[in-house]
């Protein structure tokens, strides 16, 4: 039998648990490119110093950079939320407590979700030259 380094984490066998551990790392993966051209145009290209109103209306016109912020609010808010549940798991014995915390975090992720989502898709650039 291989020998469990201390707080190392074995790699689930299968099932729900091995999708979870695997999707972590695609979401971290995929954070780190998007995360990094987020930084590269908002911080480089650009500045927060001339970001403004007018710049997001701009940069909203379009489907690609809605689409764009929408996969990194999933991706950080899903990441978020099993890495949560994954301490969860750790820390609260209970199986009661444990089910109620978890469907108490998905009920919020999902509203957040929805609240982001719902801005990134209804908002409505004023006609340009107003
Ligand atoms: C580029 C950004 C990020 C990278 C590269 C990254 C990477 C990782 C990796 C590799 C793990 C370990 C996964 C595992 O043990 O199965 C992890 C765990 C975790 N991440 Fe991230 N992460 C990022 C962003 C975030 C963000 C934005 C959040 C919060 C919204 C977050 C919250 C967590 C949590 C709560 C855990 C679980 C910690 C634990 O089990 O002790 N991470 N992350």
């Amino acid at each position: 039998m291989r020998a469990v380094r201390p707080g190392y984490r074995e790699r689930p066998s299968g099932g729900v648990p091995l999708f979870l551990w695997f999707y972590m790392r695609v979401s971290a993966i995929g954070m780190i490119g998007l995360v990094i051209g987020h930084l590269y145009i908002m911080h480089i290209l650009n500045s927060t110093d001339t970001i403004d109103f007018a710049f997001v209306a701009e940069r909203f016109r379009g489907p690609l950079w809605r689409t764009y912020d929408l996969v990194i609010l999933i991706f950080a808010l899903s990441h978020g939320l099993v890495g949560l549940r994954g301490i969860f798991d750790d820390y609260i014995h209970h199986r009661g407590w444990r089910v109620a915390a978890e469907v108490a975090m998905w009920v919020v992720g999902v509203v957040f979700l929805a609240f982001g989502a719902l801005v990134l898709f209804t908002f409505q650039p004023p006609a340009a030259g107003r």
